[in-house]
């Protein structure tokens, strides 16, 4: 039980990388709240969670609907020790189909939705908290076809660094995990047909120097390892999860 008594919110929780987080929290002690925009899958999701989890509706990229995530959170939980601001999106793309929707939908999910994440549960935020960005391996190097998300995940990368040295008054960690290639729901979103999402993936795979995708679960343990109290001296670092794809 190594989050015994601590309270968590894990936005785009109700899929992939989130919700396997979630999962594992809620199994280690932790009250845990998600987020998610579709709630479709609300029901398939507290079939998951469990009835003590919160599963609350709201697009990161709105402070009002954030402010109303971190009211509900205030009442039913008091207050958070734990944001694991997860949602996010990646695309690839040359530079020549770059366009303002495409701009705008990877600019504001992962950096204007993180910043709205903090600005909305700062004031719910304990002292010894504990605030995970989720980057991407892409941003570790150079790659094809992938700038525009690779400087997004960039962007969050740098926050945590700044942001660990605005909030140290307060004791509050901001550490970010760059995963690789993770086999989750957003694979298939990002193809046609789910033939090519398994083409895609069995050719990144031969990409990956230990020859596989991760699985949602090797993000959601070092969420764990940055969420816990284990962590506690880890401060403004960004944790690379990636099977040695950016490294080796
Ligand atoms: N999978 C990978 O290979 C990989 C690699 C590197 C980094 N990542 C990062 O890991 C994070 C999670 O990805 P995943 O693979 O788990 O994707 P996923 O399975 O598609 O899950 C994404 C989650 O985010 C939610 N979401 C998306 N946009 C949102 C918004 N505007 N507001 C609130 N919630 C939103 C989705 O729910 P709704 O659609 O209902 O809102 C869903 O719950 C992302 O930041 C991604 O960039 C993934």
């Amino acid at each position: 039980m190594r989050l015994k008594n601590k309270t968590a919110l894990i936005t785009g929780g109700t899929s992939g990388i989130g919700l396997a987080t979630a999962k594992l929290f809620i199994a280690e002690g932790a009250k845990v709240a998600v987020t998610g925009r579709d709630d479709a899958v609300f029901e398939r999701v507290r079939a998951e969670l469990g009835e003590d989890a919160l599963i609350l509706k709201g697009d990161v990229r709105s402070l009002e609907e954030m402010n109303a995530i971190a009211a509900v959170i205030k009442e039913k939980f008091g207050g958070l020790d734990i944001v694991f601001a997860n949602a996010g999106l990646a695309a690839r793309s040359p530079i020549s189909d770059i366009n303002d929707k495409l701009f705008a939908d990877i600019m504001d999910i992962n950096v204007k939705g993180t910043v709205f994440t903090l600005q909305s549960m700062l004031p719910q935020l304990r002292k010894g908290a504990s605030f995970i960005m989720n980057t991407s391996f892409v941003a570790q190097t150079g790659q094809h076809n992938i700038s525009l998300t690779a400087a997004a995940k960039a962007a969050l990368r740098s926050l945590a660094r700044s942001w660990s040295y605005e909030f140290l008054d307060r004791q509050i960690r901001f550490n970010a995990i760059a995963p690789g290639g993770i086999d989750t729901p957003l694979h298939n979103k990002l193809h046609q047909s789910s033939e090519e999402a398994r083409h895609f993936k069995n050719e990144f795979a031969k990409f990956v120097p230990v020859g596989y995708m991760g699985k949602a679960e090797d993000i959601a343990y070092a969420a764990l390892y940055l969420a816990s109290d284990e962590s506690s001296y880890v401060v403004g670092t960004e944790l690379v999860v990636d099977g040695g794809a950016s490294q080796l």
